[in-house]
């Protein structure tokens, strides 16, 4: 049956993901056969007790005890197995590995950030290396946000002011494609991240050095990226037009009105600090609701993204 699974289910990333499908494809084949069973025999039955002549009357029709009894107890045994199959995989979702890497996330219109346990944090994407349990400890900044990851089978609330968990097995090296699935405000469907299965060593460099191919790339190219990735676009447009922040067009090196009166040059040093420390400094007519990228972003980075910006005249 694996043909059909590809078909009508996205690829399996996770060991939980597998338990799910298995549940699910026997629910599909069981429903598959009963339907077949009936419909078939409700079809066969129109033809053999069809009216043949026009004084034939329907005979009186009673009951058939041993019929109702198997037609009873059979789907009882099934649902009672689909049951039972069911909690003991919603048992195994709910309870996480003791030895469980745990990765606390925090949703925010409109980013994902993960915080590891050695301190290093990143924004709309994680890595995690392979065959290792994985747990993420979830929580909201501002609205209800949700966390769902497709391929893991797993997708649950993000809530202000309460934690809420999952985890996961991931089984494989690969990619897998993190969604926000609760609407939360324009730009809800930028929520986007990306989560890297990586083999043990490859996830041991990328906590060292970082993404291999990001290292070598050109500062304004990784502006570029880092825009997208990193969740600049969902607050500030390139065209001039408002959004939740300031636009980048044309900013650079004009003087900038703040909402304290006061005027300050936009120059690599002002771009440096709005990154880091959002709150020092805020445009009149904006709300300094900008989370740090302190500790976010690295050096190259932060420079990356101030070169992108002054690209933008
Ligand atoms: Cu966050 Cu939708």
């Amino acid at each position: 049956m694996n043909w059909l699974r590809s078909i009508i289910l996205p690829a399996e990333g996770s060991q939980y993901a597998r338990q799910v499908d298995n549940l699910f494809m026997f629910i599909v084949l069981i429903s598959a056969f009963f339907f077949l069973l009936i419909a078939g025999l409700l079809a066969y039955f129109i033809w053999r007790y069809r009216r043949r002549r026009p004084d034939e009357v329907t005979p009186d029709i009673s009951h058939n005890f041993k019929l109702e009894v198997v037609w009873s107890v059979i789907p009882l045994i099934l649902v009672t197995v689909i049951f039972f199959w069911g909690f003991h995989s919603y048992m195994n979702a709910t309870v996480p590995p003791g030895e469980s890497l745990e990765i606390q996330v925090t949703g925010k219109k409109w980013l994902w950030q993960f915080e590891y346990p050695d301190g290093m944090r990143t924004i709309n994407e994680i890595h995690v290396p392979v065959g290792k349990p994985v747990k993420l400890i979830m929580s909201s900044e501002d609205v209800i946000h949700s966390f769902y990851v497709p391929s893991f089978r797993i997708k649950m609330d993000v809530l202000p002011n309460r934690y809420t968990q999952v985890w996961f097995l991931p089984e494989a090296e690969g990619e897998h494609t993190l969604f926000c699935a609760e609407y939360c405000g324009r730009g809800h469907s930028d929520m986007l991240g990306k989560i890297f299965v990586d083999s043990a060593e490859k996830f041991r460099q990328w906590q060292e050095l970082g993404d291999e191919r990001t290292r070598t790339m050109p500062l304004a190219e990784l502006g570029a990226l880092l825009y997208e990735s990193r969740g600049c676009a969902s607050c500030h447009s390139l065209d001039g037009s408002r959004r939740e922040g300031p636009s980048f067009k044309g900013i650079f090196g004009q003087q900038q009105k703040m909402s304290d009166g006061s005027s300050v040059l936009a120059d690599e040093n002002y771009l440096r600090e709005s990154i880091l420390q959002p709150q020092a400094k805020i445009l009149a007519g904006y709300e300094g609701i900008m989370p740090t990228f302190q500790g976010v972003l690295r050096d190259r980075e932060i420079s990356a993204l101030v070169e992108f910006i002054k690209a933008q005249k």
